[in-house]
């Protein structure tokens, strides 16, 4: 079996999953907590080098004030709890997006726990909050336009290599696998470039129902995938 060595989950349909039970949707998104630690669990094991989860989009601020505010506060016991385990597990943590928006405790909580992981050499875990890939994009694009104005480069140093470099995922392996739960056949903003030559799998699932099996589904269908990267192969 080919193991990708990046795979990116939109963990989608907490919601819904928390709805069909008559329960609030804050359960769901505790349950869907759940559905992330199996899947670190298994992707660790069977040696994939970075899980990118999308756990909040730059547009999902714009849900009501409580879902936002227990979203805030189940991120961080979520991060206060888990580092020991990760640790323990030699995960590497890495959090993508912008953080400003985030109340101050959870900045301080999100720094503390990568650099408390950042020695670690196993799967590296990036979790995606506040983020969105055009934000990503645009906010590379700065840093880029910043180098040239200090005269770090030139425009010509700006290739699509180049360029990579100040994006958020620019030290990891190309998204091989980009999954979506939930049923929904878009990408909802979230990696964009990175997702250039991604195999895509969608499933009905709900995210709280994803374990380990659904994840090997998935990786079994990557498996037939003839990857050809735009060129033919000459027989
Ligand atoms: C995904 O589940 C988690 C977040 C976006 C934070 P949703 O909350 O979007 O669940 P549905 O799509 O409403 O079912
Ligand atoms: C995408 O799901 C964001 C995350 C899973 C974190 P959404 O539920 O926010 O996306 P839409 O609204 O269906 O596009
Ligand atoms: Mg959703």
């Amino acid at each position: 079996m080919n193991i990708p060595k990046h795979i990116a989950i939109i963990m989608d349909g907490n919601g819904r999953w928390a709805s069909k039970r008559s329960l609030p949707r804050i359960v769901g998104h505790q349950q869907g907590v759940k559905a992330v630690r199996t899947v670190v669990k298994a992707c660790g094991a069977m040696g994939v080098q970075t899980l990118t989860l999308f756990a909040f989009s730059s547009e999902n601020k714009n849900r009501s004030t409580e879902e936002v505010s227990l979203l805030f506060k189940l991120f961080l016991s979520v991060l206060k709890q888990e580092v020991k385990k990760l640790n323990k597990h030699n995960v590497r943590l890495k959090i993508i997006g912008d953080l400003s928006l985030f109340p101050e405790n959870v900045q301080k909580t999100a720094i503390e726990a990568q650099a408390q992981l950042s020695e670690n050499t196993g799967l590296t875990l990036v979790i995606a909050a506040n983020y969105g890939g055009q934000w990503d994009i645009a906010h590379a694009a700065k840093q880029a336009a910043e180098a040239v104005v200090k005269g770090d480069i030139t425009p010509e140093d700006i290739t699509i290599e180049g360029f990579s470099n100040y994006l958020c995922l620019a030290n990891e392996p190309a998204v091989d696998l980009l999954i979506r739960s939930s049923g929904e056949l878009r990408i909802s903003n979230f990696l964009l470039w990175d997702i250039a030559y991604s195999e895509l799998y969608f499933t009905d699932t709900l995210w709280p129902d994803f374990d380990a099996t659904e994840l090997q589904k998935a990786i079994e269908s990557f498996n037939y995938r003839d990857r050809r990267f735009g060129s033919r192969k000459e027989n």
